[in-house]
């Protein structure tokens, strides 16, 4: 509800009313002999105060309303902090009191805060207009991921983390598809204080500090369940992720026995990204193609075993080797099937039109030949997918 503009301006009206400093009264006598000034003088010298009044409440209920929306939205934090923090300003106590039972009422109206369970927004019909409009050529992703993250949000009272392994090459769509789920499920997306995004090469770079990330890893996943009754984890580069760091996560992946509430929150997602079984995929569906069949009618039913077992057999990482995988601790693997030259051009068109940029079918044309494409002979799938495909548009410009 009160999450719209008319919302927040009605909120902030609102405070205004119930911060402003009492007016002192105009007829008070200040002092001796005010008594018998004439009623149109300290009308008057009341009016000349007005605008600096009103200056000082404004400024006043600024700073309240940086502090309160901090308190029921922390992803708006930081901007409203910035944005109104004069130096040397120090709230009064009595402001305080007023803030917290304000802050109260709407988190009892919202059914929200603590938990962050107000920002959460499990928009299925976004995801599902997402995952079918703006992700090209992933049939099976599309259907696996809508349904296993429904099904599992669903449940009433789900006994362990869902967990999903994203595979493909690289500019197939796997950290697209993250970001929808993050966008989705929660309103702040990304930055919400409820989805954690690791990245294996900027988080954890160096194996010899694996102690100290495990203790990071272990602290983060902690906190974020505290505050969040649903959470979501991104672990991209999983391939790169060191074993020890895999062997953590194990516990939070794991059934829970019934009755026990010792894991925290009802719900955790956990999504890992990685290329690895890319080139199983992209050889069933070469296959498929050089059959003369449609990519659509290839089943995740089909490629999920060879993917598993390709995923599992992977020797050069250690995620195949993990408890992860080993003990079925992963609930789908999602196949990224690899692009061809017309999923290509929807990306550049996509990329056109969200930067509100005209465009013409010879141009979709030119950025998509601009790609490599492979095997040698018959070129079908583009080698990087529809990675950079965004940022090549400006040369494109009719
Ligand atoms: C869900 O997503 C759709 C499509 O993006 C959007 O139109 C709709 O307003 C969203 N609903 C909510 C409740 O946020």
């Amino acid at each position: 509800m009160p999450r719209g503009p008319l919302g927040r301006g009605l909120l902030q009206v609102l405070l205004l009313l119930l911060l402003l400093p009492p007016p002192a009264l105009p007829g008070a006598p200040e002092g001796p002999g005010a008594a018998e000034e004439p009623g149109s003088a300290w009308l008057w010298r009341g009016l000349q105060r007005l605008p600096e009044r009103l200056k000082a409440a404004g400024a006043l209920s600024r700073r309240y309303w940086a502090l309160f929306s901090c308190r029921v939205w922390p992803g708006d934090c930081e901007e409203a902090e910035a944005a109104a923090t004069p130096p040397g300003w120090s709230l009064p106590v009595l402001g305080q009191q007023y803030l917290e039972i304000l802050a109260t009422w709407y988190c009892s109206v919202q059914a929200c805060c603590d938990t962050g369970d107000c920002r959460i927004s499990n928009n299925y019909t976004g995801l599902d207009s997402d995952l079918s409009g703006r992700l090209h050529g992933q049939h099976l992703a599309r259907e696996l991921v809508l349904r296993t993250v429904k099904g599992y949000l669903e449940v009433p009272r789900p006994d362990k983390a869902l967990a999903l392994s994203f595979h493909g090459w690289s500019g197939t769509g796997k950290n697209f598809v993250a970001r929808m789920l993050a966008e989705n499920l929660y309103r702040d997306g990304q930055r919400s204080a409820c989805v954690r995004m690791l990245i294996a090469t900027i988080h954890f770079p160096h194996p010899k500090y694996v102690d100290l990330y495990k203790e990071q890893l272990m602290a983060q996943i902690r906190e974020t369940q505290q505050r969040c009754r649903q959470t979501l984890f991104i672990f991209d580069e999983a391939e790169k992720l060191h074993p020890e760091l895999l062997e953590l996560l194990g516990p939070h992946l794991e059934r829970r026995a019934p009755g026990d509430a010792r894991a925290g929150p009802p719900r955790s997602i956990f999504v890992f990204l990685s290329n690895l079984g890319g080139n199983v995929i992209n050889e069933l569906v070469l296959e498929w193609l050089q059959a003369g069949r449609a990519r659509e009618e290839i089943t995740a039913e089909q490629l999920e075993p060879q993917l598993r077992a390709e995923v599992a057999a992977s020797t050069d990482s250690g995620f195949g080797a993990s408890r992860l995988v080993k003990e079925n601790l992963i609930d789908a693997f999602v196949p990224f099937l690899p692009l061809e030259f017309g999923h290509v051009r929807l990306c550049a068109r996509d990329a056109f039109l969200s930067q509100g940029l005209a465009y013409t079918e010879e141009a979709l044309d030119s950025i998509a030949r601009l790609m490599v494409y492979v095997p040698k002979e018959g070129q079908r799938f583009s080698a990087q997918g529809c990675k950079s495909v965004s940022q090549r548009i400006h040369y494109f410009l009719p």
